[in-house]
């Protein structure tokens, strides 16, 4: 190494890459576009709610008319892909979460409402998980303090075929129960859904980070954590077998959540699967930079750049997350 630099001096000028905007733009390794991001979206059950997310400044949780306008103003920006989270009625979440699999729940009725109006120029992706459904607030069925595993595929299977039903193009199971990919493809397939396909958050983490989610959503576990399905931070390689058992089972597309403290693994599943791979940048990393824009300590435009650029970087093909809008709005890439 110590040759290296002695023997060439100013012969490799890597600075010369770098001279002009121009010449960099035409050299840079990495592409960060509309087409790489997905926006999510709350649906409420009152059509014209639109009630704002105090830790998630920008983001609000919106009634089915709000979201349809917001997403046909986010189509003209480029932003082509969706995906949905809903919420029961009020006073609607049970034990067993079964209002998630209602035909005329709220992101049911949104899919319905927004292929009709936008057909194929939107990707309708739903996010498949209980735990805003039932009154425990757990990812699956609750015993004694346990959350089942086999006994929560049905209720999953259940709420996955009825968002496909409803013709969301794609369904993505957030629960992390063994098995739930290989139960929820059969039951696609069995009621004539072939063609919708299967995003598995396939290592979903447990972390802090998804803080102000929960407040969205309403999904707080009343009791316990989520350490007994969601993921332990310090295994990436246990990362790996969650991703390859997925596929194993039938997943289409595989994502890896949150996204910045795990680039490492970002670029290890990235390696071990040929799938397409989305990062879940989340609430709470969109939320931190929100804060620290706001006191005027960072640079929102130029930090979310350089962030979004980061996990395209590590490998993921798509960014699921809360600045999207914001960024092509702003033109921040
Ligand atoms: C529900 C779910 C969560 C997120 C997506 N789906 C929260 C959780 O597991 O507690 C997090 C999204 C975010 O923080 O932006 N299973
Ligand atoms: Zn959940």
């Amino acid at each position: 190494m110590a040759e290296l630099i002695v023997t060439t001096p100013g012969r490799t000028r890597l600075r010369r890459l770098r001279r002009t905007r121009t010449l960099r733009n035409l050299v840079a390794e990495t592409t960060l576009g509309a087409e790489h991001l997905v926006m999510p979206h709350f649906v409420l059950p009152e059509r014209r709610a639109n009630q704002p997310i105090s830790s998630m400044p920008g983001i609000a949780q919106q009634g089915l008319e709000n979201v349809v306008k917001q997403i046909g103003k986010d189509l003209e920006l480029g932003l082509r892909a969706v995906l949905l989270f809903g919420h029961p009625e009020h006073g609607g979440k049970t034990p067993d979460g079964a209002a998630a699999a209602a035909a005329n729940g709220a992101v049911q009725k949104a899919c319905e409402r927004l292929k009709r109006d936008f057909g194929d120029d939107l990707v309708v992706m739903t996010d498949v998980c209980l735990c805003a459904y039932t009154d425990h607030g757990h990812c699956g069925i609750l015993e004694h303090g346990q959350v089942l595993n086999d006994a929560s595929l049905a209720p999953l299977v259940n709420m996955a075929v009825s968002h496909a039903r409803a013709g969301a193009d794609v369904v993505a199971p957030s629960d992390m129960m063994d098995g739930r990919v290989a139960a929820i493809r059969d039951g696609l397939d069995d009621a004539g859904f072939e063609d919708t396909l299967l995003l598995s958050y396939a290592v979903k983490f447990a972390s802090a980070y998804y803080g102000p989610f929960r407040e969205a959503a309403d999904s707080t576990p009343a009791s316990g954590d989520r350490q007994s399905y969601q993921m332990d931070y310090r295994n990436p390689r246990e990362a790996v077998r969650e991703a390859l058992l997925d596929v194993e089972e039938g997943a289409d597309w595989l994502m890896v959540k949150p996204a910045l403290p795990y680039l490492d693994v970002i670029r290890a599943v990235r390696e071990a699967s040929l799938l397409p791979l989305a990062a879940y940048n989340v609430s709470g990393e969109y939320s931190a930079v929100k804060a620290a824009a706001a006191n005027g300590w960072l640079d929102e435009a130029r930090i979310v750049r350089e962030n979004l650029l980061g996990i395209r970087r590590a490998g993921a093909d798509q960014i699921i997350t809360y600045h999207a809008r914001d960024t092509l709005r702003g033109g921040w890439l």
